[in-house]
């Protein structure tokens, strides 16, 4: 069967679902969740049967990339056994690429079953190796158990990104030694820029907005950068460091808008289609998949229609006092 793809009215086709399957977390990022969360009760939540039927309707509309995050992804429930049924949209040919971010917490356990069920490619946030620093910015977080759960993760064949938010007087200093750390491991690094999501408060903030465009000076002072062309479907942009022939990423919400380019939605783990990280404009797609136990047709629909909403681009600025275009919402609620 070959449905019409889906494109938005700003003629983007929409290939790729970043799926939140819970809202829970082990950590608690400063710039993520405050404290004391509360989270939805566990009967909002999608089923992992209802997740795999509204993933499969998705993949059946032409979408990709699946890209599972949370909170948390690995502290959802037996999460393998969704990760095993999705492997069969691989096996098909429909799927390009099953994936996840994740906070590493939990990777020691996984990463075996990972690579088994399909997964290549995985992107693992961390924003600092200092274990003092990495307890203050993830509160709850240890390094010595992500870092485990990194080697494993590369024991099991998995290829690793790392996600580290740039944060002006937090891992400022660690930008050369982060850089040496994955060019040593032989994994990629991406940087991105701090979003004003969530109500999270401003009395614990460790860090402020640094400005990638800052963070690219700083590293013209010890190599020379070459802008790449390649695109991975996501919203980074590369560069390469010709001295040791690593690429660096740089995902710049605020400095640089790519939203034009934008081929993503986000499924929150009830059934909500965000059609932006930015604004607030969502469909609730978990009653047309509830209405019709047996009918994948409504719930289709509902998916068409929002992918009609997709707005143009979110509207952050830190160019102003105050921060503009701030989102309410917690990056936790649709997984970044
Ligand atoms: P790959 O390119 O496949 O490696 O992944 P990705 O960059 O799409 O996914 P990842 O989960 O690593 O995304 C990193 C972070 O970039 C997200 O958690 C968000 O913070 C940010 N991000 C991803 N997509 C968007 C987007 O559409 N808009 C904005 N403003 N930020 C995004
Ligand atoms: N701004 C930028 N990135 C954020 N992340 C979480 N909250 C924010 C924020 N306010 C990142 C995490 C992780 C990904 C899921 O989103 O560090 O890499
Ligand atoms: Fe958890 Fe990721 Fe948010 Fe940190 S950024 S609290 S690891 S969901």
């Amino acid at each position: 069967m070959t449905a019409t793809p889906l494109i938005d009215p700003f003629q983007r086709t929409i290939d790729y679902l970043r799926v939140s399957v819970t809202d829970r977390c082990d950590f608690r990022c400063v710039y993520c969740m405050s404290e004391n969360m509360t989270f939805l009760p566990k009967k909002e939540l999608l089923t992992l049967e209802e997740l795999d039927r509204m993933c499969s309707t998705f993949v059946g509309l032409g979408v990709k990339k699946l890209r599972i995050t949370g909170g948390e992804p690995l502290v959802r429930r037996d999460i393998m056994t969704f990760f095993q049924r999705m492997s069969r949209h691989l096996d098909s040919g429909a799927l390009r690429e099953l994936t996840l971010t994740t906070n590493g917490s939990q990777l020691e356990k996984y990463a075996d079953d990972l690579y088994a069920a399909g997964v290549r490619r995985i992107n693992v946030s961390l924003d600092t190796l200092d274990d003092q620093k990495f307890a203050d910015i993830t509160r709850w977080g240890r390094l010595p158990q992500v870092m485990r759960g990194i080697d494993a993760a590369q024991k099991a064949g998995l290829r690793i990104k790392i996600n580290a938010v740039a944060l002006k007087g937090f891992n400022e200093d660690e930008l050369f030694t982060m850089v040496d750390w994955c060019a040593e491991r032989d994994m990629d690094l991406t940087f991105i820029e701090v979003m004003p999501m969530g109500d999270i408060g401003n009395e614990n903030r460790l860090g402020q907005y640094w400005a990638l465009s800052d963070l690219r000076d700083s590293l013209r002072e010890r190599f020379t950068l070459t802008d790449l062309a390649e695109r991975t479907g996501g919203p980074a942009r590369y560069v390469r460091l010709e001295e040791t022939g690593q690429k660096l990423g740089f995902i710049t919400p605020l400095t640089h808008n790519f939203c034009e380019s934008c081929n993503r939605v986000r499924l929150t783990c009830t059934g909500e289609l965000y059609m932006c990280l930015g604004q607030e404009d969502m469909a609730d797609l978990r009653k047309p998949l509830r209405d019709y136990p047996e009918d994948d047709r409504a719930l289709e629909n509902a998916i068409r229609a929002a992918i009609a909403l997709k707005p143009k681009g979110h509207d952050f600025d830190y160019s102003r006092q105050k921060l503009d275009g701030q989102m309410p919402r917690h990056m936790s609620h649709t997984g970044g």
